[in-house]
């Protein structure tokens, strides 16, 4: 029996070359030797998206992002997080045994919470910021309101996980510590009821260092709220125009002088998309100071559009192939649900929900 992976992504726009480079492509190379189980987490982008109609485009185009970067849905599963209706049942059960004090003290929920109360992050004393954190969100009048199901994002994040019995679980460091509240989560309803109901699942170790893909304003890893990011779908014309106008320097002032942060971010890129021997080309100019950003730049975005052309144009098949997109999904949840509805018959009993 194959370990079983489980792994979302979030449907709040396009997916740009960090998910490409970050999850997609090693969810490709694993599909051969685990069970995997590959969605998209609709209802967690709910938590922050407020325009129905931009929730249900995303989900097709994430869908179809998932297609046209090789993941194949004959070997892996792939589904839409709210056709299993069985993880909205498991979150309410669940949702008993987690603490509204831990879920606040979790870094994300810290994070979402204060953009939505508007309060700014950063300079003011950490004690300070906390108090008017806890008085704001008690006190929050409804048009500033922090709602409920961000402060529950990792219950229902912990029952995708346990809800397939997943043991291996890539995610990025952002999604670490919510991975490690589902191990608690797990061991804590194991424990409570005397079970050994759910495994406790560990971040998928891909090997090797962990795949930094830079934006390119300079600083930071490429993300979509940074706007900063090249998307798999941007077509060659606006690529092209990012990428010229990425952040860089003066230029080397001397031989071998150390890389300022964006010109090490557009290496990175290139590294990531390009040969070696345009690397150490580029390298070498850099450190004889005869560099040109703009030449970098053009083979750039050139590299970059080999890899993101054919997926681009996969993605326009793929969407425009509907009945195909329909079956995709009909078939990984009926899969998903197989497992989800065994595991929830199994909880219900657990916790005493039981027929009379
Ligand atoms: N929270 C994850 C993210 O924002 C997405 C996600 C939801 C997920 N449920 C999951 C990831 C379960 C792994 C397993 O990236």
């Amino acid at each position: 029996m194959k370990e079983i992976v489980l792994s979302g992504i979030r449907s709040t726009g396009n997916l740009h070359l960090g998910n490409y480079y970050g999850a997609l492509r090693k969810f490709v190379n694993i599909q051969d030797d685990y069970d995997c189980n590959f969605f998209i987490a609709d209802l967690h982008a709910l938590t922050t998206s407020t325009d129905p109609a931009a929730l249900h485009a995303s989900v097709k185009s994430v869908l179809a992002e998932y297609l046209a970067a090789g993941i194949d849905p004959e070997k892996a599963t792939i589904f839409i997080q709210s056709d299993i209706p069985e993880i909205s049942e498991m979150y309410l059960l669940l949702n008993m045994h987690v603490g509204i004090g831990e879920l606040m003290r979790t870094a994300s929920f810290k994070d979402k919470a204060r953009k939505a109360l508007g309060i700014a992050t950063g300079d003011s004393q950490a004690d300070d910021s906390e108090e008017a954190f806890e008085r704001e969100i008690i006190g929050a009048s409804t048009n500033k309101r922090v709602n409920a199901g961000l402060l529950t994002y990792p219950t229902l994040m912990a029952v995708d996980i346990l809800i397939q019995k997943a043991t291996k679980v890539p995610v990025g460091k952002d999604q670490l510590q919510h991975l490690e509240l589902t191990r608690r989560f797990a061991r804590r309803f194991n424990s409570f009821y005397g079970v050994d109901l759910f495994p406790e699942p560990t971040d998928f170790d891909f090997g090797g260092a962990p795949v930094k893909v830079p934006g390119l304003d300079g600083s930071g890893k490429m993300g979509k709220s940074e706007g900063n990011c090249i998307y798999l779908t941007d077509d060659p014309k606006v690529l092209r125009k990012k990428v010229m106008r990425a952040t860089t320097d003066e230029g080397p002032q001397a031989p071998n002088s150390p890389m300022s942060e964006p010109v090490a971010n557009l290496f990175t890129l290139l590294e990531l998309t390009s040969t070696p021997e345009v690397v150490t080309h580029f390298r070498d100019a850099y450190a004889d100071c005869s560099i040109r950003y703009g030449d970098l730049k053009k083979q750039l975005a050139e590299d970059i559009l080999a890899v993101t052309t054919p997926i681009r144009e996969r993605v326009s098949d793929i969407l425009a192939n509907e009945d195909y997109l329909r079956r995709v999904v009909r078939d990984g949840a009926e899969r998903a649900r197989a497992r989800a509805s065994e595991t929830l018959k199994e909880v219900r009993h657990i916790m005493g929900i039981r027929p009379l």
